[in-house]
């Protein structure tokens, strides 16, 4: 369909992280697997967050985020690292009331790499979790854990942040460890950090655990190397194999990496996981391999090749994320709402056609319009026209950079997958107040104008997924949503 340059192909996606994505010094524009050097940014996270950072700038970091990885998906041309600066720039300027400089070159009086963002800016907002939600992500690593699963081969997907991302513990090695493991739909690798990690930028890769042979006497090593850039960082290393049990799922020498080099924000001491499952279709991976969930399959341990999730909410204070192999839990989903469609990506994304969007209860004539769905994706990015026509329907306004939303807007939106409305709580259409000491002013709405892929293709990601049972299944190259149980 639209993917064009194979050059641009993806090199898989990632995760957009609201709290900080950052495009530091050493960012530039990233080709096709370069060398080992790796790419964007930073970020993350909640401990030692400085107060004063403006949400302004953490909204614009993130949409900078969803931009290039929006644009690898889609293989256009990603902006340009100096073009996301400027952005960045420009944003930081307005705010203090100054024009923008022109940004003759990159790099200059804006470190980025010391911006980050974290739940403090979001006071004030109305879904603010409590102060014990908070104070227990940040506690545990800015993990809030889940509640044990309620079905057979399937984990607690704990919460990083406030919504940021779905991390998931499984076993690697002999003796088997315990790995963190970030749970992405949006890519197709899968890695660990290994023993001999270092930072791109210098030194070890952080407090995280490692794999390797002096960890696991199971641990084979090849000399296949990897490299895999997504939307916010990068990774390299080698192949090799291992035993990976998931969900007391055993995979008896299963062949994924263990990256060498890794971006700081992978690297970092307060990066609370310790690698990455792309749980996309295997056409779509760096390593050329099956995925945990194709291997699974393949080997009988699960009947089909089907990953399931239940993107949890931090201000529900439910705790019941759950990613499950080879099935749906139907304990999570109203099992007669539940609809099957096509996947009609060719690359290996799970992208679904929206049959119609609806604000406020009425349709809004868009149609002919398709998602990516995206766990590792926070907000949803649009093309700029639609989002206007959709912020108009709600309320709300969009300049050439953001969309924002009255902070008390009740406004709904409603997406017709399979010929089933599947409604966006308001309250995810607001991500936080424009404003920090105005939270009945304008806020930072879940809806962000981007231009980059085709024009017809929205990036949906946790705002819808919070909302709704997603299930993909590679053997059937097929999308299912579900309304979710009431709790
Ligand atoms: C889970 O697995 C156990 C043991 O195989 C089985 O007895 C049980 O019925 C399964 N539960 C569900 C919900 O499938
Ligand atoms: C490193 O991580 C361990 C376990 O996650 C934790 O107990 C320890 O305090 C951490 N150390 C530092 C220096 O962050
Ligand atoms: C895994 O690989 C090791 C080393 O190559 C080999 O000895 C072992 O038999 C393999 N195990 C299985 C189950 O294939
Ligand atoms: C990936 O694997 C397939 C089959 O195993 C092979 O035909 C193809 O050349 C491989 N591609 C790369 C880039 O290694
Ligand atoms: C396979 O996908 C199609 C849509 O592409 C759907 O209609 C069908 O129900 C699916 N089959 C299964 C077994 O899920
Ligand atoms: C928001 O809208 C819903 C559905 O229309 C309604 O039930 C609810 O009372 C409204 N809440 C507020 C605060 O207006």
């Amino acid at each position: 369909m639209k993917f064009l340059t194979p050059a641009f192909i993806l090199v898989a996606c990632f995760l957009d992280y609201v709290l900080g994505v950052v495009i530091p010094q050493q960012a530039r524009r990233q080709p096709v697997l370069p060398t080992p050097q790796l790419i964007t940014l930073p970020l993350k996270r909640v401990q030692n967050v400085p107060k004063d950072i403006h949400p302004q700038m953490l909204m614009q970091q993130y949409i900078n985020h969803a931009s290039k990885r929006l644009a690898r998906m889609t293989g256009r041309q990603e902006p340009s690292e100096h073009q996301l600066r400027s952005e960045l720039h420009k944003r930081l300027y307005i705010l203090d009331g100054r024009p923008a400089p022109s940004l003759a070159s990159p790099g200059s009086s804006f470190n980025a790499g010391n911006t980050r963002l974290g739940l403090a800016a979001t006071q004030g907002h109305g879904k603010q979790p409590s102060k014990g939600s908070i104070n227990n992500a940040a506690e545990n690593g800015g993990l809030t854990s889940a509640n044990p699963p309620t079905t057979n081969n399937s984990l607690g997907l704990a919460i990083e942040a406030n919504d940021v991302a779905y991390i998931a513990t499984i076993q690697v090695g002999t003796p088997a460890q315990d790995f963190k493991i970030l749970m992405d739909s949006g890519s197709a690798d899968f890695w660990i950090g290994s023993e001999n990690c270092q930072s791109s930028t210098g030194g070890s890769c952080g407090n995280h655990t490692f794999l390797g042979p002096q960890s696991s006497s199971s641990f084979v090593s090849s000399n296949s190397p990897f490299q895999v850039t997504y939307g916010s960082g990068a990774v390299a290393g080698t192949l090799c194999q291992d035993q990976v049990s998931i969900a007391g799922l055993s995979l008896n020498n299963h062949t994924f990496g263990v990256a060498s080099v890794e971006s700081p924000q992978f690297s970092s001491s307060s990066v609370p996981f310790d690698g990455l499952m792309g749980l996309a279709q295997s056409t779509l991976s760096q390593q050329n391999v099956s995925t945990p969930v194709e291997s699974l399959a393949s080997n009988g341990l699960i009947p089909a090749a089907i990953t399931s999730f239940k993107i949890s909410r931090l201000s529900d204070q439910l705790n019941d994320g759950e990613v499950t192999f080879g099935g749906l839990d139907s304990s999570k989903f109203v099992a007669n709402t539940l609809v099957t469609i096509s996947n009609v990506n060719q690359q290996g994304f799970w992208e679904g056609a929206i049959d119609a969007v609806s604000i406020n209860g009425a349709d809004s004539g868009l149609t002919g319009r398709t998602a990516i769905l995206d766990t590792g994706t926070t907000v949803m990015v649009i093309p700029p026209a639609d989002a206007q026509q959709l912020m108009q329907g709600l309320g709300g306004t969009c300049d050439s950079q953001q969309c924002t939303l009255p902070c008390t807007s009740n406004s709904s939106l409603a997406f017709t997958f399979g010929g089933s409305s599947f409604a966006i709580d308001p309250s995810d259409l607001l991500i936080l107040p424009v404003q920090p000491n105005n939270p009945t002013g304008d806020c930072v709405a879940g809806i962000q104008p981007q231009q980059i892929g085709a024009a017809t293709q929205w990036l949906v990601g946790d705002v819808f997924l919070k909302n709704a049972y997603f299930s993909t299944d590679v053997g059937n190259n097929s999308i299912s949503l579900a309304k979710l149980s009431a709790p």
